[in-house]
């Protein structure tokens, strides 16, 4: 009669391995100006970017995707047979499909886990976080792989004032596992698709295909972006995502040590800071300084060379915003491994 289906049991998760790949190839400001009118000094007081890195060109997504979840497979003390579940945020895999994530999981040697990409653009990476967190409380999967991996330099046009200096490359990931007490906040996110030509990736395909009927005409599809607006929206909205994140976590700017935005703009960060008046003990992420924006890579990448550096530390609390193109956001709070 009322036959009930088998629940899942609940438990708590936790963010129990980190590693990323950067790539070997060092841009300079003034190689960035050899395509556009800018200068060093313009691109470092509007963004804060020094230097970044581009992939070679035989280096794909999947390649950094594979050397960032090595290190965090290795970090969290698991086999890559402990892995049950991969979700890998990206806006830069050159395939329609098969996602990244199950050509990652191949050559990772993984065990046929549950394996699929999402496109969130640079809040990628947390909410890849969100859907590894519910996967493991929910008891649906063991050890989830969470990647951020972009090769924007490959969809970036060099010669667009607007964008050439910003986007770069890189991958990051973390393992998410099973944990006796929450170790992850609850996430909070969000989008406003009424701005989703704020950034875009453009022509679209179909565009590309007809050729001969659009403006399209060998056009390579390269990001664009209202850069004004999108910062006025960061600035504008992310402190009181930050102030949703916080209150969703149970916590005070005071609680946290480290502050993680996505790596936009060091303007939009120091912001944020601002309007949060956060207390001097918490440490702000400033990656963008030397590695650019790698949009869904961005968040894991700047966590590690804060723990690199000893600026993170094993147990501290850090809050993690990401917000981009869509226009989408997500965040939360998670403890360092
Ligand atoms: O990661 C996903 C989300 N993305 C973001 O969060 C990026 C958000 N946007 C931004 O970070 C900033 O809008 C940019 C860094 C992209 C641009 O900085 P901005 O301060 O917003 O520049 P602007 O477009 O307001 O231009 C200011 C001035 C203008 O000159 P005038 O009119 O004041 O004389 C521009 O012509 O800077 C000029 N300008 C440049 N100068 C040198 C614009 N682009 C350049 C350039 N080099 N590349």
């Amino acid at each position: 009669m009322n036959i009930q289906i088998k629940g899942r049991t609940h438990r708590y998760s936790k963010v129990s391995g980190l590693g990323v790949y950067r790539p070997t190839r060092i841009i300079s400001n003034e190689e960035i100006c050899q395509n556009i009118e800018s200068s060093d000094e313009w691109i470092r007081e509007r963004t804060g970017i020094i230097e970044r890195r581009f992939a070679e060109e035989n280096i794909s997504i999947i390649d950094m995707a594979v050397a960032a979840c090595e290190k965090a497979i290795a970090d969290a003390k698991l086999k890559p047979s402990d892995i049950d579940g991969v979700i890998l945020a990206t806006i830069s895999h050159a395939l329609q499909t098969p996602a990244a994530a199950t050509m990652v999981a191949d050559r990772l040697g993984l065990n046929n886990p549950a394996a699929s990409d999402i496109s969130a653009a640079c809040a990628g990476f947390s909410y890849a976080l969100a859907m590894a967190d519910a996967l493991v409380s929910n008891s649906q999967a063991n050890n989830v792989l969470v990647i951020g991996v972009e090769k924007l330099s490959d969809w970036t046009d060099m010669h667009d004032r607007g964008t050439a200096f910003i986007f770069a490359d890189g991958a990051g990931a973390v393992v998410v596992s099973p944990s006796d007490t929450p170790q992850i906040s609850p996430t909070v996110w969000g989008s406003d698709g009424s701005e989703f030509d704020a950034i875009i990736s453009e022509p679209n395909w179909l565009d590309l295909r007809n050729l001969e009927h659009t403006k399209a005409q060998g056009q390579w599809p390269v990001l664009r972006m209202q850069g004004q607006k999108v910062f006025r929206w960061a600035v504008g909205q992310m402190p009181d995502v930050c102030r949703q994140i916080l209150d969703a976590a149970g916590l005070s700017p005071k609680d946290i040590n480290l502050f993680v935005p996505h790596q936009a703009n060091l303007r939009i960060t120091k912001a944020i800071m601002k309007a949060l008046d956060f207390p001097e003990s918490v440490k702000v992420a400033t990656d963008i300084e030397t590695a650019g924006n790698t949009s869904a890579a961005s968040i894991p990448l700047a966590l590690d060379r804060m723990r690199e550096e000893g600026v993170a530390k094993s147990g501290d609390l850090a809050l993690l915003v990401g917000f981009g193109a869509g226009l989408a956001y997500a965040g939360q709070v998670i403890r360092i491994p």
